[in-house]
Order: C-alpha cells, then sequence, then structure tokens
C-alpha cells in the first residue's frame, strides 16, 4: 500500500528520489531549507541538470502526489518513511562530514509522532546507521523496532543518467533490522518488483559498505586503464585495443575502461577517501584505495604536464582552447573536474584559455577561482593569482568554434558527443595553431591528421 514519504534534501539524490518514488504512487513531501529551491521546485522547474528529471516533476506535481516544502517539521510528522538525502560532504581529513545527517535524526526524534521508518540514502561511512538509531533513541526515549525502524537504501545514481539509473536500477540494496520495515519497504519499492529488480536484503553495515565497496572498485578500474594508458603510451601500444581485449573476458566487462585526465565529481573523490579513513579508524590495511587517490591526483598533473609538454614546455603568452569543463558529459557539475586543475595550470604558466562547455560554465566560473565547493582547496595566494588570472585571460566563449577562434592548442577534457564530432575543417580555420590534446579519445587521429592536426590522445598510437 503507497505510503506517505518525506525526503529531506531536494540535492541531486534527494530530487530524483522525491520524484521517483512519487512516480512509483508513493505520496512524497521534499524538504528543504531554502526557500527559494521550493519555490522553483514547486513551480515545475528542476534545480539540476538531469535529462528528462523536470518532465518526470511536472507530471509528478499535477498528479498530486509530489509537493516541496521548507516545513520539515510537518513533513516528517505527517510521513510514514522520512528519507535522508542530505549532504555529507568530506572534511578536511577525508572523513565524510555527518553533521546533516545528525540533525536530520534529531528532527525525526522531535516529531515521532507514530511509528516511522527512517532510511539513509546519503552515502554514509560504515557504522552511521546504527549512530542514527542511537540518537533517535536517545532524543526521543522511544525503542527501535517498535516505534521507529531505521533502515539503509544507498543510491547508485549516475549523474545524466540519474532518472534512468532510479527507474532501472541494476540492483535495490536495503539493510534493515526487522520485518516491519522490511514490508514498508517493499511498498515504497513494489514497482520495482514488477520488472524483476533484484533485491539484496541485509544488515545495516552490509548496506552502507556495498555502497563504498562499489565506488571504490569503480574507481579503482579507472585508475587501472588510465595508468595501463600512460604506460601504453610509452610502449608504442594502443590502449583502445588493449582495453578491448581485456573486455572479452567476462570477469573484467568492458565497461568502465576508457582512460582519460582522472575521475572528479561528488562520489569517487568523495567516497574514496572515507573508505580509506574507515581502514584507519579500524586499523585495517586499506593501501589500494589509497593508491588509487593518489593515482587519479597525480592522472590530472600528468594530463596537464603533457599539454605543456606538447606545446614545447611552455605555454606562456600562447591560447589554449578548452572544450569540456564539467567533470564528464551529459552534467552540469564541475565537483573535483580535471578540467578545474587543468585550466589553474594554464593560467599559473601564463597561457590565455578559451573555454567552452554545453551546461558547465556558469558553474566553472565559481569552482576555478575557489569560490566553489572544490576550489575551496586552494590557499588564499594561489585564489588570489588565479582570480587575477582569470580576470584578464580566461573567456568562457558561446560555442566550440568561438573557444577554437585564434587558439594555438586545443584540449579535449570533457566527452561532450558535441566534441567527438568536431568539424575538422572549421577547427582548423578558426585555430591559429595545429595541436590536439584529445584527453579523452573522443576523436578519430587519422582524420585529424589528415587535416594537418599534431594529435595525440592517450595511450594511442
Ligand atoms: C558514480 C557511480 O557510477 C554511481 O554508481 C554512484 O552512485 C555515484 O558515483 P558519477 O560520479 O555520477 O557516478 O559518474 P560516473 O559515470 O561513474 O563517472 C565518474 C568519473 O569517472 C567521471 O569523472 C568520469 O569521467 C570518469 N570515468 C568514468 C572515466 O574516466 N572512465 C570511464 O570509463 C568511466
Amino acid at each position: 500500500m503507497a505510503k506517505n514519504i518525506t525526503v529531506l534534501g531536494t540535492g541531486y539524490v534527494g530530487l530524483v528520489s522525491s520524484v521517483g518514488l512519487a512516480d512509483f504512487g508513493n505520496t512524497v513531501t521534499g524538504v528543504d531549507l531554502r526557500t527559494d529551491i521550493v519555490d522553483t521546485l514547486n513551480g515545475g522547474r528542476s534545480t539540476i541538470y538531469e535529462i528528462g528529471l523536470e518532465e518526470y516533476l511536472q507530471r509528478d506535481l499535477e498528479s498530486g502526489r509530489l509537493s516541496f516544502t521548507t516545513d520539515g517539521d510537518a513533513a516528517i510528522a505527517d510521513a510514514d518513511i522520512v528519507f535522508f538525502a542530505v549532504g555529507t560532504p568530506p572534511k578536511a581529513d577525508g572523513h565524510a562530514d555527518l553533521s546533516q545527517i545528525e540533525a536530520a535524526a534529531r528532527q525525526v526524534a522531535a516529531n515521532l509522532t507514530g511509528y516511522k521508518v527512517v532510511v539513509t540514502k546519503s552515502t554514509v561511512p560504515v557504522g552511521t546507521n546504527r549512530r542514527v538509531q542511537n540518537i533517535i533513541a536517545e532524543a526521543s526515549g522511544k525503542t527501535p523496532g517498535t516505534h521507529f525502524s531505521v533502515v539503509s537504501n544507498p543510491e547508485f545514481l549516475r549523474e545524466g543518467k540519474a532518472v534512468q539509473d532510479f527507474f532501472h536500477p541494476d540492483r535495490i540494496v536495503i539493510g534493515y533490522e526487522d520485518d516491519r520495515a522490511r514490508e514498508y519497504m517493499e511498498d515504497v519499492y513494489r514497482a520495482l518488483y514488477l520488472i524483476q529488480t533484484p533485491f539484496v536484503w541485509c544488515n545495516l553495515e552490509t548496506a552502507e559498505l556495498i555502497k563504498y565497496a562499489s565506488n571504490a572498485f569503480l574507481a579503482t578500474k579507472i585508475t587501472f586503464i588510465n595508468q595501463m594508458a600512460n604506460l601504453a603510451e610509452a610502449a608504442g601500444a594502443d590502449i583502445h585495443q588493449i582495453a578491448k581485449s581485456m573486455g572479452m573476458d567476462g570477469r573484467i566487462s568492458p565497461k568502465f575502461l576508457h582512460p582519460g585526465p582522472g575521475y572528479g565529481g561528488s562520489c569517487f573523490p568523495k567516497d574514496t577517501k572515507a573508505v580509506a579513513a574507515t581502514g584507519d579508524e579500524y586499523g585495517v590495511d586499506m593501501s589500494v584505495i589509497k593508491a588509487v587517490i593518489e593515482a587519479n591526483d597525480h592522472q590530472k598533473v600528468i594530463t596537464a604536464g603533457k599539454l605543456m609538454r606538447l606545446m614545447g614546455g611552455s605555454v606562456s603568452g600562447r591560447t589554449v582552447a578548452v572544450l569540456g569543463l564539467a567533470f564528464k558529459a551529459e552534467t552540469d557539475d564541475v565537483r573535483e573536474s580535471p578540467a578545474i586543475d587543468i585550466v589553474q595550470e594554464l593560467l599559473r604558466e601564463g597561457a590565455t584559455v578559451r573555454a567552452f562547455d554545453p551546461e558547465a560554465m556558469d558553474n566553472f566560473k565559481t569552482a576555478v577561482v575557489g569560490e566553489g565547493p572544490f576550489g575551496n582547496n586552494l590557499n588564499s595566494d594561489l585564489q588570489e593569482q588565479i582570480a587575477e588570472a582569470a580576470a584578464s585571460r580566461l573567456h568562457y566563449c558561446s560555442d566550440e568554434f568561438d573557444a577554437l577562434t585564434g587558439a594555438d592548442a586545443l584540449i579535449i577534457v570533457t566527452e561532450w558527443n558535441a566534441f567527438r564530432n568536431l568539424d575538422m575543417d572549421r577547427a582548423a580555420d578558426a585555430m591559429s595553431g595545429r595541436l590536439i590534446f584529445d584527453a579523452r579519445n573522443v576523436l578519430d587521429p587519422e582524420r585529424a591528421r589528415e587535416k594537418g592536426f599534431t594529435y595525440a590522445g592517450v595511450g594511442r598510437v
């Protein structure tokens, strides 16, 4: 039987989950602290760029099953199930900042008007759901399993494919402790039972670690192919044929074997650091994941350094077109994007940068000068230096050919489809130089060379 659901947090995970759960027939109230976000969402406009999301948002608002509010207390009081989809950003030491999760737990405790299931969908370190259970029990004086139950239900949404991934998940993972909570969750996801989605029922700690293990493995796989590409390039081998042949082994699978400038985004960097920190906490060796973190940071440095080398060692006074600023295609998200490191390096070295991205330029403008979530890692001197350079030598262009105009070199950092089909003739006419560094291997090297370009990819001959 459909449930009354409240989702705390309308960020990337919370908004997609609110819309998806409403579409499954539940009545859903999304909660955010910011009135402007709540008003935008109630007006049927999505606050994040995700293909297909706004259509579902409007359909579910019209159905009367979905609404948004800033009044978390009332929304929790009325709910059978409360989803936590609040942020768990990394602290400087790599541990996840759980302050928003703990505040949400206390808010539930203050509004425990009847039996409720509290579902943590945010990615949280092992043991956090147990901690949520203790906070609610202590703050409310109520007993877990009778007056409330805690469930761990991690998400596996990819940015740019979040709507598709929500409605067609590879699996639903549910950590639970009592049958009543299990029945509630079966009701929530009944629509997925009908399409035979696999369900993994396990304990709280297992569900939490499944999420981290999955992301840390994917980050490891990407880092592996990046290092293999670096070796292939040095040895004169072709990484695409290596990846293709590896993928023919069913145990490896061909997916996630695309070399590039290093992974970014709000998940892999955060989750790999959190797993490493958890290992330290339990005194368990997580040296593989620690090596992945280091190797990925180094891949961004290698990519920027390779561009310098290709341009003869100095870019001072030269113009470089940067196509792609988002951490990957089909998103406007620039968190931990390699483009930030590359553009900062080019500005520091005296280059003029002509940048274009179909969706991510607004977000990039704050992140690259240290105001954005990522840029906060910059020290103040560096922030000032980048801000000054950006003011005079970083140009945001109207399209890829505007970015190419007068450029001595081009680097492709994000694999947008528009760049895969780059018109080489127009590129040659626009550019003053003939160097292409394709850091995502999206172009055909032969076609580029036929047009007189010096082409360099990643691990390609
Ligand atoms: C990831 C996980 O895929 C998803 O299951 C989890 O819920 C959240 O984190 P996301 O970060 O949105 O999703 O993007 P993803 O498509 O996984 O790419 C992550 C990073 O790896 C991007 O920077 C991407 O460019 C890079 N990547 C991915 C590669 O460099 N090569 C690949 O073959 C695949």
